[in-house]
């Protein structure tokens, strides 16, 4: 049986193995799918024992993301641009390639939810991780522009200006975004974790149509809440398909298979995986 597996610390809550063996299933699939707890100190050490005793391809999440950046033989263009792999194979020449397709995910589940991505102009609150990843896969979708607006004004400067190659990508604080006219505002910060909202100008989502959180709970996040306030038309969107989309995205690295996402997203909601 081909075996895989999920790296992290924690690990104990993750829904990769139910979600991967839901991909399985639809593809009349035996796979072995495992949730291994790294030591913060020994990431490197686990994932060459799973690759040693014939792991087929890993997911990496927090904090090791980084890490198997560093680690990986070989990159793929996304996860250069991302400075980030999620996802890890064991290509024929034995060696391990590195990719990413956290930011992948986020946009195929913005299109499937019907957001209008060409020529759309995205206010992406947030300048970590998670931001950096999705900003190529967002300019490849065909956006207009992207405004990166971070609490420290200094790192959604500098993101922007790596990036303003491929693109209009600008960055500014969270006070002093300078425009009011986004039709898709993705958080990408981590403040939805603690019940908390970015600070900026209600203004700058008033007229929005879409409305993402990359987090996503039981219940809808403070940022969806908090936007409904002051927008009751826009469509909210947390990231539970984003994490089932860059699942997916993975499962077709390794296995050339492309599974159905909405299946899973929607037996998730139901409970019933
Ligand atoms: P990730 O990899 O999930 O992006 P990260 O790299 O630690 O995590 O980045 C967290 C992001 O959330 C940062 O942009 C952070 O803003 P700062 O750069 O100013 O720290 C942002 N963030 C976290 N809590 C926030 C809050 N309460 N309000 C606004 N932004 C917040």
């Amino acid at each position: 049986m081909d075996k895989y597996a999920v790296f992290g610390h924690p690990i104990k809550h993750s829904k990769s193995p139910m979600i991967h063996q839901a991909f399985a299933r639809q593809f009349d699939e035996q796979i072995s799918y495992e949730a291994i707890l790294a030591p913060l100190d020994g990431f490197k050490e686990s994932v060459a024992a799973f690759f040693a005793s014939s792991g087929k391809g890993a997911n990496v999440t927090l904090p090791f993301k980084e890490e198997a950046f560093r680690l990986a033989d070989k990159l793929t263009e996304r996860a250069k641009l991302a400075g980030a792999v999620n996802t890890l194979k064991r290509i024929e020449s034995g060696e391990l390639l590195g990719d990413n397709t956290d930011g992948a995910g986020l946009v195929a589940d913005l299109l499937r939810q019907g957001a209008q991505l060409d020529g759309a102009k995205i206010l992406l609150l947030g300048a970590g991780g998670a931001a950096r990843g999705c900003i190529f896969p967002l300019l490849q979708a065909g956006v207009s522009c992207i405004v990166i607006a971070n609490r420290t004004q200094g790192k959604a400067q500098t993101l922007a200006q790596e990036f303003s190659q491929f693109g209009d990508v600008v960055g500014c604080g969270l006070d002093n975004i300078n425009n009011a006219d986004f039709s898709v505002v993705i958080n990408s910060t981590s403040s939805s974790v603690t019940g908390e909202t970015p600070n900026i100008d209600p203004a700058h989502i008033q007229d929005c149509v879409f409305a993402y959180d990359m987090f996503y709970s039981d219940q809808q996040t403070s940022f969806l809440d908090w936007v409904a306030t002051y927008n009751s038309s826009a469509k909210l969107v947390d990231g539970l398909g984003m994490l089932i989309g860059q699942a997916a995205e993975a499962y077709y690295v390794w296995r050339d298979k492309y599974p159905d996402v909405t299946k899973v997203i929607n037996a998730f909601k139901q409970g019933s995986i």
